[in-house]
């Protein structure tokens, strides 16, 4: 069934607040977007499922500036809640944040009738959903996201999982939120840093599927950073944009594997620099772009114009889009090689890229000729 938008996202001008309606596999839900809904959490979650219990998992830092103002608002509406607080950073999206979280949930005594009130950006996230995914063989779960990235992209399409010693998202399961609740006004207290490596998965969507998003991008990419009317409106075109693939393909199958534009250099150049600071993972994934751009012409497939308006548009913004932008240190092109090979867009030994015949034109390129890459990665660097 196709995803449709409730509330049509028109124009930024006139953008207070925004819904999209995800239906996806007959589990419909919705995507809230807008300033104050976190304060709404407790009308919001009695409303879908009265005299449920909650359990709200969020870290540390997130805790710090929302977890009051969520647990108040549950307290308004009398629902009994539990928080579950864990360490922040990626390490924690692993076995042991698992159990952690997994144990809370259990002791908490959270039924299957209860909801998990995942609070925070993409790692706690992805955690909670796949706790929430296992924990007495699935409970629902609410994604309030209070990142742009987790915002745009993975609270949205039900992926979930955590890292394994030998690399990212390898344990997961697809888990739909019943709720997502993306408060707007949360990004206000992130470092611009992060805000603008969120705003590469925004970039993304105009990019992949939607020439016109990216213009409209070109002109107000200043209001999404900073916030207002321009943002609630991006979140939302990217959220309507992501439901409408997911709907398509909710099992990474076919169409929702051009979700990954950007992600296979990307995801090689944020392991090259250790998933650190030095790298955050939007700013591999701005790389990511300009290398599947500049790679599709190489290809003869991509006009140079739009290349070069990519990186452009990105460089403006302040987002990286060389190699030669990462700090320190990175594999050799061998190195690089061997990251793209081992990373999971990879079927039995094919390398498989999102290309792009253009902005607003990606396609699933399956077969892609290692030595076409190797050939590229070695000229641009
Ligand atoms: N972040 C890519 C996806 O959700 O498929």
């Amino acid at each position: 069934m196709p995803a449709t938008a409730s509330s049509p996202v028109a124009t930024a001008a006139e953008a207070p607040r925004r819904t999209v309606h995800v239906d996806v596999a007959g589990r419909p839900y919705d995507i809230h977007i807008g300033p104050g809904l976190l304060q709404e959490a407790g009308a919001r979650i009695a409303a879908l499922r009265p005299g449920a219990r909650v359990a709200i998992v969020t870290d540390a830092n997130v805790a710090a500036v929302h977890l009051a103002a969520v647990e108040a608002s549950l307290a308004a509406t009398g629902i009994e809640h539990v928080a579950v607080v864990v360490e922040p950073g990626e390490k924690t999206k692993g076995y042991k944040g698992l159990e952690q979280v997994v144990e809370a949930l259990i002791g908490a005594r959270i039924e299957r009738r209860d909801l998990v009130l995942a609070l925070g950006g993409g790692v706690v996230g992805d955690l909670t959903g796949f706790a929430a995914a296992v924990l007495r063989r699935g409970v629902d779960v609410v994604q309030a996201p209070t990142t742009l990235l987790s915002q745009v992209d993975s609270s949205v399409g039900g992926k979930t999982g955590i890292n394994s010693p030998q690399g990212k998202n390898l344990v997961g399961a697809f888990h739909q939120p019943v709720l997502v609740l993306a408060d707007t006004a949360a990004l206000d207290t992130l470092p611009v840093r992060e805000v603008k490596a969120g705003y590469a998965e925004v970039v993304k969507y105009g990019l992949l599927g939607d020439a016109a998003f990216f213009d409209t991008l070109e002109k107000d990419w200043r209001g999404v950073i900073e916030g207002g009317p321009e943002r609630i409106f991006a979140v939302a075109k990217s959220c309507e944009a992501k439901a409408a693939i997911v709907a398509r393909d909710e099992k990474e199958t076919g169409d929702r594997a051009l979700l990954n534009l950007g992600h296979t250099f990307g995801h090689a150049l944020e392991a090259g620099a250790g998933f650190s600071d030095r790298l955050l993972h939007g700013e591999a994934v701005a790389i990511g772009m300009a290398l599947a751009f500049a790679f599709s012409r190489r290809l003869g497939l991509c006009p140079g114009q739009d290349v070069t308006r990519v990186e452009r548009h990105l460089q403006a913004v302040g987002l990286p889009t060389r190699i030669a932008d990462v700090p320190g240190d990175l594999p050799d092109t061998d190195g690089l090689m061997r990251l793209i090979a081992q990373d999971k867009k990879v079927s039995r030994g094919a390398l498989t890229f999102i290309l792009v015949s253009g902005i607003g034109e990606a396609f699933v390129a399956k077969d892609v000729d290692g030595a076409e890459v190797r050939a590229f990665l070695d000229e641009v660097r």
